[in-house]
């Protein structure tokens, strides 16, 4: 998010702008939290993870009353034009607020790790959670290899599999979990008798946290039982994923995305939300952006099962 918050600054003053930052997110445009940002505020950003502006869930933000002040927060610091960086909720608030103050011109970045928004191949955060999480797996690997244990680990996904699958194609997992595929046990435990047959060392299995499975301990409880053969440890990697400095691929993705949005909201542009798709910078209406993502490859998940023979 600060490659975005970075790119956006510095492209509005290119523009002969005057770029001012809202912080902690929609609740903080309600309490007035506005100060104006320079090329100096935003200097040293590019490489660290997390967000200047600080973020936050706004409950208020889903009233009338919130929205009000937070209109009136604008009106009187004359601000005109608003970029938002955020996921689902972030494109649903902008949307409802523009249908009710429409003088307001409202773009948005996709920025969530979950890689869950219609519109764009990829969001901002998603290549770093996904590079963590194989790093990650990297290192469970030694232990596993060297104790013959099965691994069971739980990424972040509340929603969407993106993460987990990605993950488990780059880290060679044996089996992946998501929540837009029913979990068969019968299948995994085919896939590690299998493995075992042919005496691999390690097995690892991803799971998104939103699996209907339940959750690493829960896919322990079942796997136990049925698959006695290797020790079973679990790790949730939970936050870690959404720390640290971002991947060259999401600062690229952020910066190009953040400078994009000034330059259409300059032309006039409002409503949607930028992404990127086939390496094209493309505009997706909040309402569809919001409504539906993709679904994780077929081939992807196919080729987790046929190269973990
Ligand atoms: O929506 C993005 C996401 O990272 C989900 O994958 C995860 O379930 C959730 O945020 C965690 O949210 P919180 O930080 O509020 O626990």
């Amino acid at each position: 998010m600060n490659a975005a918050i970075r790119a956006v600054v510095r492209m509005a003053l290119y523009l002969g702008y005057e770029p001012v930052g809202i912080f902690r997110g929609y609740e903080g445009l309600i309490a007035g939290e506005v100060q104006p940002l320079t090329a100096s505020d935003v200097s040293g950003i590019l490489q660290r993870g997390g967000t200047i502006l600080r973020s936050g869930r706004s409950a208020a933000f889903r009233t009338p009353e919130g929205r009000k002040k937070a209109y009136q927060t604008l009106q009187t610091h004359h601000i005109q034009r608003l970029i938002v960086i955020g996921g689902d909720g972030t494109a649903r608030g902008a949307q409802t607020f523009l249908e009710e103050y429409p003088d307001l011109q409202i773009l948005g970045l996709p920025g969530t790790i979950d890689n869950d928004l219609y519109g764009t191949d990829l969001t901002i955060g998603f290549d770093t959670a996904v590079n963590i999480a194989v790093e990650a797996i990297d290192r469970l690997r030694d232990t596993a290899a060297a104790m013959g244990r099965l691994f069971l680990v739980e990424v972040m996904g509340r929603d969407a599999g993106f993460i987990a699958l990605h993950t488990a194609v780059a880290s060679g997992a044996e089996a992946v979990l998501i929540p837009e595929t029913p979990t068969d046990f019968d299948a995994i435990v085919r896939v590690l008798e299998r493995g075992w047959q042919r005496q691999k060392t390690s097995s690892i299995i991803v799971v998104a946290e939103g699996d209907e499975a339940g959750g690493v301990l829960n896919v322990a409880r079942q796997l136990e039982s049925r698959f006695p053969h290797y020790e079973i440890r679990t790790v949730v990697l939970g936050h870690i994923q959404r720390g640290g400095a971002p991947t060259a691929t999401d600062r690229i993705l952020a910066t190009q995305l953040g400078a994009a949005a000034v330059q259409y909201l300059h032309e006039g542009a409002s409503g949607a939300m930028l992404g990127l798709v086939q390496g094209q910078i493309t505009l997706t209406p909040f309402s569809k952006a919001t409504k539906s993502h993709a679904p994780p490859h077929p081939f992807l998940l196919r080729l987790v099962e046929i190269l973990s023979l």
